[in-house]
């Protein structure tokens, strides 16, 4: 009896189990693994309802042109070229009718790159270095380092307010405060590190001296004193030759006035006639 049990729950074990893992499409190879190049395929067995087509989803989104209409329960995708960022999960797709479908993840060293490859900063502001990672699967750790004389040297989060680390899988920046010429010019490291290695970006800092941000500002002043001493000459100068032009300036407002005297003028004029 206790027997009868043992296999009865031993063969529901495996029906449940076997229900789990339906509806039954084999994919080959079951995952990709740092290739170059691979053909995804995907086979689906025990066909109990009539199959419409297929087609390829990455990430949840349909791969275009990957559809294929017919009954086949057979399916291919081929990727020519796997890049660090081509990388994801794969899905075949068989139409019936409801969807059935199974997953084939093709894994990369993680993708690396900088936001901006250069940087600047003003003196005593503060800078952030941007460095992003879009492959699969993402990094599970990122580290920064400053280039110092061919030297990487690491960076510590938090070391006495001047560094700033913050880091999701497909992002991490470092904010460098209170911006030194002397100390913080130079090229900075992003790492990202995943269970397929390692890569990383570079990217050049910049920093400004307080002086070189006022420069444009220093420029338009200089150019106004220049503007206004030259006129300043210029008026000097000509002023004597000038008296009849004065007058003429000076009867301007009178001829503004003229406008009220003109009833006068032409009383004048008309007792004139
Ligand atoms: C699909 O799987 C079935 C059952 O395992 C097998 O007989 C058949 O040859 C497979 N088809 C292809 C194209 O691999
Ligand atoms: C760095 O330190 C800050 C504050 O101490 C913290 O919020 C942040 O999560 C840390 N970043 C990392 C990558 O540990
Ligand atoms: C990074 O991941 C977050 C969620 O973790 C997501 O909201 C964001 O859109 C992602 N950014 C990029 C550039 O993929
Ligand atoms: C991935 O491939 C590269 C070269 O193609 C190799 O250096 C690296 O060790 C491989 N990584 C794994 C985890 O197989």
């Amino acid at each position: 009896m206790k027997l009868l049990w043992a296999v009865s729950a031993l063969l529901l074990g495996c029906w449940r189990a076997s229900a789990s893992t339906a509806p039954n499409i084999i994919a080959d190879p079951s995952e990709v693994i740092n290739q170059t190049s691979a053909v995804l395929k995907c086979n689906l067995t025990e066909i109990i309802m009539p199959i419409k087509g297929s087609y390829w989803k990455l990430n949840g989104k349909d791969i275009d042109n990957s559809k294929k209409s017919g009954s086949s329960p057979y399916t291919v995708l081929h990727l020519e070229k796997i890049g660090l960022t081509s990388g994801g999960k794969y899905e075949c797709v068989f139409e019936t009718d409801r969807e059935v479908k199974q997953t084939i993840e093709v894994k990369t060293p993680p993708h690396v790159s900088a936001y901006k490859h250069s940087e600047h900063g003003n003196e005593n502001d503060k800078s952030v270095l941007v460095c992003v990672s879009n492959g699969y699967p993402l990094p599970t750790d990122w580290t920064w380092y400053k280039e110092e004389q061919d030297l990487q040297v690491p960076i510590t989060n938090g070391t006495s307010n001047k560094y700033e680390i913050k880091s999701t899988p497909n992002k991490t920046s470092l904010t460098i405060n209170d911006l030194s010429i002397e100390e913080d010019i130079g090229y900075y490291l992003c790492y990202g590190t995943s269970e397929l290695g390692k890569n990383s970006d570079r990217i050049h800092l910049r920093v400004r001296s307080r002086l070189a941000a006022l420069w444009p500002f220093l420029g338009i002043v200089a150019e106004v004193i220049i503007l206004v001493t030259i006129i300043f000459i210029y008026e000097k100068r000509r002023k004597p030759d000038e008296v009849n032009d004065d007058d003429d300036s000076g009867s301007a407002p009178l001829k503004s006035n003229s406008t009220s005297n003109h009833k006068d003028k032409n009383v004048r004029q008309r007792n004139s006639n």
